[in-house]
């Protein structure tokens, strides 16, 4: 039988900010950080090593890590590339993701790397992060549907994930990028990850364009996944993948496991709050779908925590 404790990662401060107008600054980032944390959220995606000319909103991604070397939350952190990696490592990454896409195209346009190129980089980062004593995680980003190349068939995302496995990689983390997925695709999906690799390590990180991330949740949920990615306020999107609108929002999906019994450890009135602080420096009103119901009844009067 499956757990009912539920793994919330939130990615917002780096999914969800790095195609945001306004450049959240590295202090604001750890403000946003830290409130997550104390609000109950076990793990943190707090940034990404890329170029700074590529996505300025993530610059200053080493002052982030290190100011959450001591933490015992799972503190990770986004890496493309090998030069990505080693500025990781000296920042004191414990968590490093690697993320290559299952489509030539989109590694091109999101990391100018080929396939084959991306998939050799990303098998020697989670190698050597494993040497180097590093928890070291993959991501497959467009697992469903590519916004160049269309449809993603389930055996070439089963054998990216493969390989990735093969290195090493601790969490396979699938990704509808772009918010394309229908719950019947996230059980196929899912039924032919759990043919491959262990339950306990395969992951989902689902975008709401299109109003199915709860939807899709479920399914992932009905196929034994309990490690979700999710993203404060539903902030998010790639710069690189044209098309994708926010992520599944981290109050929909810690409202609805609640709804259901499930236990995630997370306060959902605190986690209201850093819905509101996220929006502030955000500039905009943000919000998931539930968050206005939430805040008129109280997270807490929900079931299970
Ligand atoms: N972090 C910081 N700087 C980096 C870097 C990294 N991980 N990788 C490369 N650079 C720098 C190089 O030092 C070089 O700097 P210079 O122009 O001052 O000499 C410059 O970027 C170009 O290096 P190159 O290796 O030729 O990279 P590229 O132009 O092929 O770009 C990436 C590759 C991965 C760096 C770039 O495409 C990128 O950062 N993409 C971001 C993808 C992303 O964030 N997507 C959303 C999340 S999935
Ligand atoms: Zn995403």
């Amino acid at each position: 039988m499956s757990s009912d404790y539920v793994f919330v990662n939130d990615v917002g401060p780096r999914d969800g900010l790095q195609n945001q107008k306004v450049h959240v600054s590295a202090e604001d980032r750890v403000r946003l950080i830290k409130a997550l944390l104390e609000a109950g959220i076990p793990g943190v995606e707090v940034a990404s090593f890329v170029s700074p000319k590529a996505v300025p909103q993530m610059a200053g991604a080493g002052d982030i890590v290190a100011q959450f070397i001591h933490s015992t939350a799972e503190i990770s952190c986004l890496v493309p590339n090998q030069k990505g990696y080693e500025l990781a490592k000296a920042a004191g990454a414990k968590i490093i993701s690697v993320v290559p896409s299952a489509t030539e195209t989109m590694n091109l346009k999101n990391i100018n790397m080929s396939l084959e190129e991306t998939l050799s980089v990303s098998c020697d980062i989670l190698r050597q992060a494993r040497a180097d004593g590093l928890t070291a995680q993959a991501y497959v980003a467009v697992a469903v549907e590519c916004p160049y190349e269309g449809k993603v068939a389930i055996s070439q995302v089963m054998n990216v994930a493969q390989k990735l496995w093969d290195a090493g990689a601790e969490k396979l983390i699938m990704a509808d990028t772009i918010g394309a997925a229908n719950p019947q695709q996230i059980r196929a999906l899912f039924k032919a990850a759990n043919s491959l690799f262990p339950a306990d390590k395969l992951a989902v990180h689902l975008h709401d364009t299109r109003a199915m991330a709860l939807a899709n949740t479920f399914a992932a949920l009905e196929e034994g996944i309990r490690h979700f990615d999710a993203s404060i306020g539903g902030l998010g999107g790639c710069p690189f993948a044209p098309g994708a609108a926010g992520n599944l929002a981290t109050e929909d999906l810690v409202g609805m496991l609640h709804q259901m019994g499930l236990r995630t450890g997370v306060n959902l009135d605190s986690l209201l709050k850093v819905s509101d602080l996220a929006g502030t420096l955000v500039e905009k009103g943000i919000g998931g779908r539930m968050k206005t119901w939430l805040l008129k009844n109280g997270g807490s009067l929900l079931a299970a925590q």
